[in-house]
Parts: C-alpha cells; structure tokens; sequence
C-alpha cells in the first residue's frame, strides 16, 4: 500500500482515486471546492497553484497524480502557476508527479501521433502544454523532480459528462433515439481514450520507474468514426439506427459566441475535422495495460447513462 495525492477531481482525477482506493492505497484529492468524504478518500479544499498548500497536502505521497486543469479559456494564465507548483511539491517532498496531459502539443499531424513527434503546436492551447512538459522535463534531466507525462486522447465512457465529444451532448439523446449533432467530419477516424484505462495508466507509471522521465500515450482502441462510435452506443442501447449530423461552421460560429468552450475548441477543430488517431505502442510494449475492448466500453457507458438520464 501507499499513499497518493490526486491534484484535481474531474473526470480522470476521480477515476484515479477511485481506483487507487480500490487497490487499498491511502488517497488525498485536492480541488479548490473540495468534496464530502468519501470511503477510502479524503477530500481537501484548497488551490494547487498556492505552493507552499500542495507541498502540505503532498507530504508523505509516494506520487502526486495531476489531474487538475484550469477552464480552457484561462489556460494561458492559469496553467503556469499551476504547473510551477506540482512541480515545487514533487521537488519538496520528493514524490513522483505524474502529470495527465492531452494531444494539443503536437499540433496538427498527418498520420498516426507517436510520442516521439516534436511539440510543434503554435496555437495558444498547445504551446501551454508543450512548455509544461519542456519545463517538467527538463527539471527531471537536472534530477531535480521525478516526472512522467501519460497523454490521453478524447475521454469516452462511464464518468465523462460535459466535457466529453461523446458524452452528455451525444448519449443521453441516442437513448432517447434521437438525432446527434456533431463537431467536425463524422465519418473522420478518431481515437477515444477510455476513461477507466486513463486512471490505469497513471497508477500503472507511477508505480514503474521505467515510466519516468517522458512521455507515454495511453492504449486507446483502434480509432472509429464519431458514427461507428454513435452505432456501437444505439446498437448496445437496443434503440435502433441513430441520425448523426455534422454542425454547420455557421452554426458553431455562433453557437462559439455563447459556449465558451466551443469558442475555445476552435484552435483544436483539425482533430475532428479529418483522422486523428493515437498510437500507444510503444506503451503496450513496455507495460501491461491494455485498452478495454470497446463493446466492454460501450456497454458499461450505456448502464453509466441509463442510471443518470
Ligand atoms: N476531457 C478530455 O477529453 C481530456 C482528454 C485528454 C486529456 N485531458 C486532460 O486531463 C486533465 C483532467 O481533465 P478532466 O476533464 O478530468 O478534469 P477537469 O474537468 O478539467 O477538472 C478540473 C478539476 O480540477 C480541479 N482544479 C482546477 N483548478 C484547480 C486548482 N487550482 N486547485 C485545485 N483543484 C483545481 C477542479 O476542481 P475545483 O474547480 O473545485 O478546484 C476539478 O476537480 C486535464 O489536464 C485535461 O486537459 C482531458
């Protein structure tokens, strides 16, 4: 057993703790809101950007797992300080920091996206996570902090809900059999990470030292279209064939003017607008995670939302 620190409580963060509480590992969140107790995990409220507060929390973590993110619109001022300070607690208390990252660094890409491709992201969104990496990297080559960085593809499954491509917009219509209207091509092959195997992989570095040091993309089933994936959920969900649309750039034009978010997703509309798919293999070949079948995923997402909706 041993004692972990999960910065953050959103999707991936409380399918982490979740799972180390289950493996019988003691386990702290942090959010700024905080949580009620839950059984095997201790909430506490407070700001991971303060330092001196995530060094506290972090004392006697074998690993601090960094699952927090500022809204997208903020990341530009809101991910440094944040950054700066896992880093200071992973430096303090000597716990390794196994940071969740995402694909925005790359950039756009044609074919599959290895962790070996430069960051050569120029948008705003993808240079914020590019320097976090470079920073955390490079403090970990002066042996100054332990790191690892698990990249994740768009989250699907149980537990996913506003911030999901196939999540609270798209699910809950196809079990009521209604049409789904979608982001880019939806005919474009895409990589969907799925939630339970994201929160797999962060236990699964943290506890390798052959992990540390770079970066590691979790196994993800083999891409499918927004379509195949809307298919899979109507056929598992027995509601018959499901009309998929895509949004007219109109239409997501002005819808960006009240969504921030949608505003937000328009530096990283090439993902959905032609294929974008992640390759894990090299992860595959160093560790024993798997990526669930994905009629395991779609079954277990659909009793996820049959239970909510
Ligand atoms: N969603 C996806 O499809 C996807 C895909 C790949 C990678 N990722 C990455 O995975 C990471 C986690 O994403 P997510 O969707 O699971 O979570 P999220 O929705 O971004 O959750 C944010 C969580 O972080 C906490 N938080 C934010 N700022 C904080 C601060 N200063 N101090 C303490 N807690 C703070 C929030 O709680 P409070 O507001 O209460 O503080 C909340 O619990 C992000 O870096 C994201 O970019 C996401």
């Amino acid at each position: 057993m041993s004692s972990h620190l999960v910065v953050g409580y959103g999707p991936a963060g409380a399918a982490t703790a979740r799972l180390l509480a289950e493996q019988g590992h003691e386990v702290r969140v942090v959010t700024r809101s905080g949580r009620a107790p839950e059984p095997g995990i201790e909430h506490l409220a407070l700001d991971a950007a303060v330092p001196e507060r995530l060094t506290e929390a972090a004392r006697g973590a074998t690993a601090i797992h960094g699952c927090a993110a500022p809204p997208l619109h903020r990341w530009a001022t809101a991910w440094p300080p944040l950054a700066s300070s896992l880093f200071a607690a992973a430096e303090a208390t000597g716990a390794v920091l196994v940071l969740l990252g995402n694909l925005y660094g790359y950039g756009p890409v044609d074919g599959p996206l290895t962790e070996d491709l430069p960051l050569a992201a120029t948008g705003t969104k993808g240079r914020v996570r590019a320097a976090i990496w470079e920073q955390a990297r490079a403090l970990h080559e002066a042996g100054r902090i332990r790191v690892v960085e698990v990249r994740a593809c768009d989250f699907f499954g149980p537990g996913v809900t506003d911030g999901g491509h196939l999540a609270a917009r798209v699910v809950p219509r196809i079990l009521a059999g209604r049409s789904v209207s979608v982001l880019g091509d939806p005919d474009a092959p895409h990589s969907w990470t799925y939630l339970p195997d994201v929160a797999g992989a962060l236990v699964e570095t943290a506890a390798d030292e052959r992990a540390w040091g770079r970066a590691w993309h979790v196994p993800t089933a083999p891409a499918r279209s927004v379509r195949q994936m809307v298919d899979g959920l109507a056929a598992e969900a027995k509601t018959g064939p499901i009309t998929v649309r895509r949004l007219p750039p109109a239409v997501l034009g002005l819808a960006g003017l009240f969504s921030p978010l949608l505003r937000e997703l328009r530096e990283v509309r090439y993902q959905f607008d032609r294929p974008f798919v992640l390759d894990a293999s090299a992860y595959e070949a160093a560790f024993t995670l798997r990526a669930t079948p994905v009629e395991e995923q779609f079954r277990a997402t659909v009793e996820w939302w049959r239970a909510r909706v």
